[in-house]
């Protein structure tokens, strides 16, 4: 994979310079299979970013299966590169951030959310909304991410063009506003009316399915259009895509900003169609980086300090060098190399000597990355997942929660020799936020926790591979944990004493009290009123 070489020059001469472009920062969300890996290289393809077809499909094939996904992590490599994928159109630099291709719900996803200003739904055209595109679509609502949707598949048999947008606006109560048309789905599709610039591109069906001519139209009533594709093809085109534009609403770029209205584009990732017409809306209509929430205010893009904030860390890229990369999104100002920020939650501050942007395949050392962009700061564990660095003035970013394990375990060690090795590994991968980790007050077995089985998995492989040590687990004695907070500190003092057996202290040395079950978890609520006893804890 190669970018247009005028990206990786950091100002080049007779274009808009690097830093100067439009930024539009997103991410794909979608339930596996929906075509999101497709739609990746179809959007890289489509602005010349790849030349070889199918590399990104290779990567995602690879990551998909379970079993394969510690293949392709023992790759660091690889699935660091894929986390960004920066490319150019026109005047406009897209940052297009990796959501995890597994289909475990992970914080590590909605971490990735929050960097984001923008999201492409992929619904496949023949399901409809899937369990997990749902889940994810909530997380963008809580942000009020704006949501472009694409309708993938119709070169296939699936579900009615209206069915379709009827469930969306159904199931996720958003307002649909279709910008094109397809003249019908799998054998019907003859190609597709873009409603916004009246015309139609013609789907050659020579030798499978491929886009044809474009026919610049007056209006659906076009009679061109009667002769492009087969007479039946017209008329059902003519009656659902009228219908279409009188039922639905009109796009409304306030509506959608917001987070209300979704833009819906139908097409095929695999063949080519409507991807075109998805860069237009985001270049066209998607939000250039946003405000972003901090104390004490929210920061604007257009401020000129260098603000920013680490989403997400990946440790031991690179197994010979242990090295760790903690990915910063750019919220304001503009990063030069060697530049110093301080990092809010230490006080201290850090020269940013090797800052590095992740140009498909290519690392190489960021210069000039402005607000929206994403750069990966090498480090050796002074960055966590949700620190703030600025270049001066008193900022937190926040809203980067922690989520409460839904799954506890006690850890149990093969070799004892090997106890600082693993501390240390369970420090490190809780600290990138892989898993949850809980020191009793009493006692020294530390607990693990974790949202979904599969972070358990990630745990084994890598504490074995990245540390050389080789874990079991146990049962815990608990259930369910929570931070626990109080605005009289001799309450949680007291709470603090009479349950000493149940506390604990979470990474970052936050107590935490761990509960037998929901029943024991209800009956302390009752018991102290006075306690807050939070499933989510802000980072920052
Ligand atoms: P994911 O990343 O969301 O999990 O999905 P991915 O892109 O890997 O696509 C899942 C399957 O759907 C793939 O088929 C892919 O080729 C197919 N697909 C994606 N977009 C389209 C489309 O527009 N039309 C059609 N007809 N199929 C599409 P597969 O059988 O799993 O893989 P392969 O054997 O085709 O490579």
């Amino acid at each position: 994979m190669t970018l247009d070489s005028s990206v990786r020059e950091s100002d080049p001469a007779g274009t808009v310079p690097f830093s100067r472009m439009e930024r539009r920062t997103f991410a794909i969300i979608s339930h596996p299979d929906a075509g999101k890996t497709t739609l990746t290289e179809s959007l890289l393809q489509a602005a010349g970013a790849v030349h070889e077809a199918g590399e990104v499909k290779a990567r995602g094939d690879r990551r998909r299966a379970r079993s394969d996904w510690m293949k392709i992590e023992q790759q660091r490599g690889i699935s660091v590169t894929s986390s960004v994928m920066t490319f150019q159109r026109g005047d406009i630099l897209f940052n297009l951030l990796d959501t995890p291709g597994h289909q475990d719900f992970s914080e590590d996803t909605y971490r990735t959310l929050t960097a984001v200003d923008c999201a492409i739904m992929v619904i496949d055209a023949a399901k409809g909304i899937e369990p997990q595109t749902r889940k994810l679509f909530e997380v963008c609502r809580l942000r009020n991410v704006p949501i472009v949707t694409f309708v993938n598949k119709v070169d296939r048999e699936g579900l009615s063009p209206f069915a379709l947008l009827d469930e969306i606006a159904e199931v996720l109560q958003l307002d649909v506003s279709p910008q094109n048309w397809p003249t019908g789905i799998g054998g019907l599709f003859h190609g597709l009316y873009d409603l916004r610039r009246s015309g139609l591109l013609v789907a050659d069906r020579s030798d499978g399915v491929v886009p044809g001519r474009w026919i610049a139209t007056e209006s659906i009533e076009d009679p061109a259009i009667d002769t492009a594709i087969p007479v039946d093809a017209a008329e059902s085109l003519r009656e659902d895509g009228g219908l279409a534009l009188a039922s639905y609403p009109t796009f409304d770029l306030e509506a959608f900003r917001q987070g209300d209205l979704t833009p819906v584009i139908f097409g095929s990732a695999l063949r080519g169609f409507g991807v075109e017409q998805l860069l237009d809306v985001l270049a066209d209509d998607g939000p250039p980086p946003q405000p972003q929430p901090a104390r004490p205010a929210p920061v604007d893009p257009g401020e000129s300090r260098l603000t920013g904030f680490v989403f997400k860390v990946q440790a031991n890229m690179d197994p010979n060098h242990r090295d760790r990369v903690a990915f910063v999104r750019i919220c304001s100002g503009k990063l030069e190399r060697g530049m110093k920020v301080t990092n809010t939650r230490i006080g201290k501050p850090m020269a940013l000597h090797n800052p590095i942007t992740f140009f498909a395949r290519d690392r190489e050392l960021a210069h000039g990355a402005v607000a929206g962009d994403i750069v990966g700061i090498p480090n050796h564990g002074t960055l966590r997942v949700g620190d703030t660095l600025t270049e001066k003035g008193d900022v937190t970013f926040t809203g980067l929660p922690d989520f409460a394990p839904e799954i506890l375990r006690r850890v149990r060690l093969g070799d004892p020799l090997k106890v600082k090795q693993m501390r240390r590994g369970l420090s490190d991968l809780a600290e990138e936020g892989v898993i949850r980790l809980f020191k009793p007050a009493l006692g020294s077995q530390w607990i693990v926790g974790v949202i979904g089985e599969l972070q358990l998995d990630v745990l084994q492989t890598r504490l074995d591979q990245e540390y050389g040590v080789a874990l079991e687990f146990e049962p815990s004695p608990y259930e369910v944990a929570r931070w626990i907070k109080s605005d009289d500190p001799a309450l949680l003092k007291k709470l603090m004493e009479t349950h000493r057996s149940s506390m604990a202290e979470d990474q970052d040395e936050v107590p935490v009290l761990l509960m037998r079950n929901g029943w024991e978890f209800g009956r302390l609520q009752e018991e102290w009123p006075g306690i807050t006893f939070s499933a989510v804890r802000e980072r920052s």
